[in-house]
């Protein structure tokens, strides 16, 4: 039998390791983000540090940690926080792609290793927001003579 805390039992973001598991994984995933070419360049601030602590707090906070990330910026609303950005199927790999290596890195236990990246895969899936059969913006340029 395991002891609960007392209060109820941990959430996961105590089960993963509490806010440096969090710090940890997003200083991983964004050390990788700064030296990719596809990445690297959507991110508009010189300083990667600001898009760094954002994720670190939403992810902390989703998994159960401390409500900061929607006391700084408000309600999450990601998908639109992501539509300036152009996200088609191949930065979506890319991000899913560094944030394994991140993950990976963190030696989670299996299960919750498991977890967090069936949640990753569907929030990436959701962030896209260029579909693979959409025509190139010049096709669809009416003003273009
Ligand atoms: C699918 C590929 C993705 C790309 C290319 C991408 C790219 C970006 C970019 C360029 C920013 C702006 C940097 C900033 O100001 O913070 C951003 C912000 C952010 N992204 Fe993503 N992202 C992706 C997926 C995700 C996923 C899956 C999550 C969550 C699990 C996420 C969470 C966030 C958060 C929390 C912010 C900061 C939002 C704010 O408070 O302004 N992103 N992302």
């Amino acid at each position: 039998m395991t002891e609960d805390a007392p209060g109820g039992p941990a959430s996961p973001y105590d089960l993963f390791g509490g806010a440096a598991f969090f710090e940890s994984l997003v200083a991983a995933f964004y050390s990788r983000v700064g030296r990719d070419p596809i990445l690297r360049p959507m991110y508009p601030e010189e300083d990667l540090a600001g898009a760094q602590r954002r994720l670190t707090l939403f992810l902390g906070q989703y998994w159960g940690g401390p409500g900061t990330y929607s006391e700084e910026r408000g309600h999450p609303r990601l998908r639109m926080r992501h539509a300036d950005f152009a996200i088609d199927s191949v930065a979506r790999d890319r991000w899913l792609t560094l944030m394994h290596d991140a993950v990976v890195e963190q030696a989670l236990p299996e299960d919750s290793e498991r977890v967090l990246w069936q949640y990753l895969v569907g929030a990436a899936f959701a962030m896209q927001n260029i579909a693979d059969d959409a025509p190139p913006a010049h096709a669809i340029d009416v003003t273009e003579a």
